[in-house]
């Protein structure tokens, strides 16, 4: 599966793609809000195998794509989501490299995603959640055209703390409206 925007390509993940996601996501400031450790090369060796397993599952319940740069493959980071309970509705996730933040990769990945699991997988719901403190990963969502849902407190043990979450969500009905 893949799905193209004006600048980028969202791509399933190969093998060899464990290298530039071992760059980013061994650094304590990418996976501060995330619910993973900071990988060494044997955690992105397995993150990438094991997304490669899920990508193969029928029916697939995970998408956990690599977003690369049109015309040359650069590795920028990931965007994926996983249906939840309910397969009409499906929760959300990225990060990017450091290096290309401030650019809106993000934003155009998680609309293309958002148009694909309207369009193609006729999903009901999307829908992300952010710790507060993360004002870039909120801001994604907003510009991405989701709407806020509410603010939980205290609701998830990340990296030794209880940390608030933002929710943000999209409905089929929502989108291209
Ligand atoms: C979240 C993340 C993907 C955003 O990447 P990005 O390249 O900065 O995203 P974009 O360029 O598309 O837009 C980011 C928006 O957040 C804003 N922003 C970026 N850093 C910010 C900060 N530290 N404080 C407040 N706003 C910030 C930008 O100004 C922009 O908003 P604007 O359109 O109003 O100017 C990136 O920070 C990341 O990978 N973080 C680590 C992983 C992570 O936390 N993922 C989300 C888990 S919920």
């Amino acid at each position: 599966m893949q799905l193209e925007t004006a600048r980028l390509v969202l791509r399933e993940f190969a093998e060899d793609d464990w290298r530039p996601l071992l760059a980013s996501h061994s650094r304590e400031d990418v996976v501060r809000y995330l619910t993973i450790e900071a990988m060494d090369e044997a955690a992105a060796r397995e993150y990438v195998q094991g997304i490669m397993v899920s990508a193969r599952e029928l029916p697939r319940t995970v998408w956990d794509l690599a977003i690369t740069v049109k015309g040359d493959d650069t590795f920028l980071g990931r965007v994926g989501m996983k249906r939840d309970a309910d397969p009409r509705g499906a929760m959300l996730w990225f990060a990017l490299d450091p290096a290309h933040h401030g650019k809106g990769y993000v934003t155009e990945a998680v609309r293309a995603l958002i148009t694909y699991a309207f369009t193609e997988l006729k999903l009901h719901r999307v829908w992300g959640d952010c710790d507060p403190r993360n004002r870039a990963s909120a801001r994604v969502m907003e510009r991405a055209g989701m709407r806020s849902e509410g603010h939980l407190v205290q609701n998830i043990w990340i990296k030794g703390e209880w940390c608030d979450s933002l929710l943000f969500a999209i409905l089929s009905s929502e989108w291209n409206v």
